[in-house]
């Protein structure tokens, strides 16, 4: 008798635990988001500011490599600008934020994930978020944009990387990026 009771207890806390489940997510109208509306095709370019050393570095090697003979196992977060001219005293425009870490053991690549934090005009506090592979040695490379903020919610597309400048004695780089991005 008491097992049955028990038995019946467990069931009816199973229902009301499914009932309770669907209360926290719904279907909703898209027009709510202004998702009804076109998307838009958006292309920016900046340059992307790395500095390693120097006295004000932008980035900071947090994991040396495995070993001398490549990038493999390194872990550097950066705080770079991103600026509106190759040169580095032109205006910024925001800040890329995020890590570089050394993911290919046979070639020099990256593991890029990053966000973009602009600072100007109608992009002031909206983000792009670029998740990719970088062969820096590469003439162009291709990386997708995962996702956005503020005005690239919902953002998706892609950025190409050239490599502008590269000093490694000084620890610099300066590279461009075009980002083709869709968003409403
Ligand atoms: C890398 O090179 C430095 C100096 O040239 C040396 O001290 C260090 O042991 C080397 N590290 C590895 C993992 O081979
Ligand atoms: C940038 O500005 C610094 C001083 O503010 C100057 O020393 C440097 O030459 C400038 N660099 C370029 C590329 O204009
Ligand atoms: C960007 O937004 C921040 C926070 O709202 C504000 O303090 C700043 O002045 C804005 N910058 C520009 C250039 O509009």
């Amino acid at each position: 008798m008491t097992k049955l009771i028990l038995i019946l207890a467990a069931q009816i806390l199973l229902v009301a635990a499914i009932a309770s489940a669907g209360d926290f997510a719904r279907t909703m109208n898209q027009k709510h988001l202004g998702l009804h509306k076109k998307e838009k095709l958006t292309h920016l370019r900046f340059y992307w500011q790395d500095s390693l050393k120097g006295r004000h570095p932008s980035a900071v090697i947090i994991q040396q490599p495995v070993s001398n003979s490549s990038t493999f196992g390194s872990v550097t977060m950066m705080d770079d600008p991103l600026t509106l001219d190759v040169s580095r005293n032109s205006s910024v425009v925001g800040q890329a934020q995020g890590i570089y870490a050394g993911a290919a053991q046979r070639e020099i690549g990256y593991l890029m994930v990053m966000n973009f934090a602009f600072k100007t005009g109608k992009y002031n506090g909206s983000t792009i978020a670029v998740l990719g592979r970088n062969t820096v040695l590469s003439k162009v490379r291709e990386m997708p944009v995962v996702g956005g903020s503020g005005v690239f919610r919902f953002a998706r597309g892609y950025v190409e990387a050239r490599t502008k400048l590269f000093d490694f004695k000084a620890g610099d780089a300066t590279v461009e990026y075009n980002c083709y991005v869709l968003h409403y």
